[in-house]
């Protein structure tokens, strides 16, 4: 574990039952003024979800502008087409509220609502980040991606076959609300692929070559938070049910503010590939992936891998070698993922001719291969997959 490193804990975080209708007033508090963009899927609006939201800010002599067409992975048009509205419309503040991919656009628009220039460029960085002249505030409805209070935001270009990842101080929200509440209506699988993607942030975390001191215990803790209480919200209902909710998204939310210091490696290089060219959930590719990403560097980082083995109750035979660790960590972990209903990469729709294309994304993925204690060749990748198909 690194002792040299910079920490940087970008939100002002709210965790509180009802959080949300406390938007509008901490954004006038924040000092928004005139118009509000509020970003979300079209699902997300047509449940009502956003309604509280949207009273909130009314409520606080703010106007709310919608745009509820996020879509999964955060497609670039759809962010240049926000971005257009905001610029039209002179927003003071931007409101992510949604997944991963609402929070992922919301971003980018906040962040180049003042830059003249492409969103890809942004995210390839010839467009310079710079302070934003624009609030942002997010709010999550699912409990995996913690990037409501991380500094990075992801963006799908479709036609390259290309998740750009942006990373820059200025892509942190101001203010990340946790309200519990938003996340009933989740399905069982919702929960559990949402959940493990915020496992996996903390374990690729912790095993990364940057992990330092001061992210590892929000690293361990939110794992073990998981572990505890993932199962609980699927078998559980009621007021049990909404705790145990209540303590994922908190979870996500620490696991994202480790993983925001450090970066991730293998297991999101894999899900990235998995994700681009099988279409598959991000949080599952991420829960299928990560056996692997652990195993892989098991001989680097064996105290880890087997620290990250026991808060799954995994059991180690004693004298029990660094590779041996590894494989009793993947197996584990796969376990764990059958628990909660994440099966193998055909559930998905899957195929095997598909499988080379997903390895072939995840060996040139520079940004989290890179970080890593080894690189993993090619064909024991595709030899993984097809394992996991
Ligand atoms: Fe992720």
């Amino acid at each position: 574990m690194l002792t040299q490193f910079s920490f940087h804990a970008p939100s002002f975080v709210v965790s509180e039952r009802n959080g949300c209708t406390k938007t509008g007033g901490l954004l006038k508090s924040y000092g928004a003024e005139g118009k509000v963009l509020l970003v979300c899927g079209s699902r997300t609006s047509g449940l009502g979800l956003l309604d509280p939201v949207v009273d909130s800010v009314r409520a606080a002599g703010l106007e709310p502008v919608v745009f509820d067409k996020s879509l999964p992975d955060a497609p670039v048009e759809v962010v240049r087409e926000g971005l257009q509205v905001a610029k039209r419309e002179g927003v003071s503040a931007v409101v992510a509220f949604g997944g991963g991919s609402a929070m992922d656009t919301a971003k980018a628009i906040a962040c180049m609502a003042h830059l003249e220039g492409d969103v890809l460029d942004y995210c390839r960085g010839t467009v310079a980040p710079s302070p934003r002249k624009c609030l942002l505030f997010a709010i999550p409805t699912t409990c995996g991606t913690g990037s409501e209070a991380t500094d990075i935001g992801v963006v799908l270009d479709r036609q390259g076959s290309y998740k750009y990842i942006f990373a820059n101080p200025f892509a942190g929200p101001d203010v990340a609300i946790l309200d519990p509440l938003l996340l009933l209506s989740l399905s069982p699988q919702m929960i559990a692929a949402t959940a493990m993607d915020a496992f996996s942030h903390s374990a690729e975390a912790y095993t990364c070559r940057a992990a330092n001191v001061m992210m590892e215990p929000l690293a361990l803790y939110s794992m073990r938070e998981i572990v505890t209480y993932l199962p609980k919200a699927l078998s559980t209902s009621g007021e049990a049910r909404l705790d145990a909710i209540e303590r994922l998204l908190i979870a996500s939310c620490m696991a994202g503010q480790a993983f925001t210091q450090v970066g991730l490696h293998l297991g999101h290089a894999i899900a990235h590939g998995i994700g681009v060219h099988g279409h598959v959930h991000h949080g599952a590719a991420c829960a299928l992936a990560l056996p692997y990403a652990l195993a892989s560097v098991s001989e680097e980082i064996p105290d880890r891998i087997r620290a990250v083995g026991e808060l799954l109750g995994a059991a180690f035979p004693s004298g029990c070698d660094a590779k041996e660790i590894g494989r009793l960590v993947g197996e584990e972990l796969l376990r764990f993922n059958r628990s909660v209903g994440i099966q193998s990469l055909s559930q998905y729709g899957v195929k095997e001719e598909q499988l080379d294309a997903m390895a072939e994304y995840a060996v040139h993925e520079e940004g989290t291969q890179g970080n890593s204690y080894r690189r993993s060749p090619k064909e024991e990748l595709l030899d993984y997959l097809r394992r996991i198909l």
